[in-house]
């Protein structure tokens, strides 16, 4: 049984091995990508929209959060034969849970006890929204913490919406001074999303700690996609930087088609689908 740890990510980090990471939400999903061999399952709050149908991270709670995060873990415990690889867990923290650190502590806690997330995972750096007392508060009370930076969806609205971070040289000079930040602060990962492929690529080669990047190229030390964007579940939006696997939207919606009109024409269920009993046991019975 391999066990995915951080030490094990930092010395795949160290020889070069590119990240695999992906959005896990729910038992099913977590047991199909740990038997996929992804490295790291992100129990994202991107849940908000692909779960639950909110417009936006902002209205996700922590109860949700942990609700969700304790699904994904349960998929992972069991016999080695029946789960022989363990990815790494990592809960987001949503928005307005880590405002101070206390509070970042006191969810982050939660997100380990009641969610067994191995780590968790908070937006921002050193700039607006600010966060290293809080990186420094989770990593002294023992919850290992991966940064995200760039794009950072729970203040879109104030940055204006989805769009690419780190244009300009101003620009790119914060994100990397976020990112020397939050390594000082003791995360083991950072996120980048929606950075210009070259500047996820400089800042990565700056740090002594693995990047996972989305829309950031191909120069960072790892890559991370949501689940429904890459098994072709979610066709409200489909991101320029995401790639689509498969068509399992248009796969399972073909199954409901079927089931449906074969309820209808009376061709299910048939006798292999039904139990039986004795003949002997039935008369008795309608007598
Ligand atoms: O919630 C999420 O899915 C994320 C990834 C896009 C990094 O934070
Ligand atoms: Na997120």
């Amino acid at each position: 049984r391999t066990v995915v740890t951080i030490p094990s990510i930092h010395a795949a980090y160290a020889q070069g091995t590119p990240l695999s990471m992906i959005t896990a939400y729910d038992y099913t999903s977590a047991r199909l990508a740990a038997g996929a061999g992804v490295d790291m399952l992100l129990v994202g709050d991107s849940l908000g929209q692909v779960m639950l149908g909110y417009d936006s991270t902002t209205q996700v709670t922590m109860h949700e959060m942990v609700h969700h995060c304790a699904a994904v873990t349960r998929a992972l415990d069991g016999a080695p034969q029946q789960a022989p690889h363990r990815p790494l867990v990592i809960c987001d923290l949503p928005f307005g849970s880590y405002t101070r650190p206390d509070a970042a502590v006191d969810n982050g806690v939660r997100c380990v006890k009641e969610g067994r997330a191995d780590a968790v995972k908070l937006e921002g750096g050193v700039h607006a929204p600010a966060v290293i007392d809080q990186v420094t508060s989770l990593v002294a009370a023992g919850v290992p913490v991966m940064g995200h930076i760039g794009l950072t969806p729970q203040t879109a609205s104030a940055m204006g919406g989805y769009h690419v971070q780190g244009r300009s040289e101003a620009a790119a000079l914060k994100l990397l001074e976020d990112a020397m930040f939050l390594q000082e602060a003791g995360c083991f990962a950072i996120v980048l999303e929606m950075v210009p492929g070259k500047i996820a690529e400089h800042i990565t080669q700056q740090l002594s700690i693995p990047t996972i990047g989305i829309g950031a190229g191909a120069g960072s030390s790892g890559q991370v996609l949501v689940f429904h964007d890459v098994v072709g579940m979610f066709d409200k939006f489909v991101p320029k930087f995401s790639k689509q696997y498969a068509q399992a939207g248009a796969i399972i919606a073909d199954a409901l088609r079927s089931f449906h009109a074969d309820v209808q024409a009376g061709a299910f269920p048939t006798k292999e689908h039904t139990f039986l009993i004795k003949s002997a046991v039935l008369s008795s019975f309608r007598e």
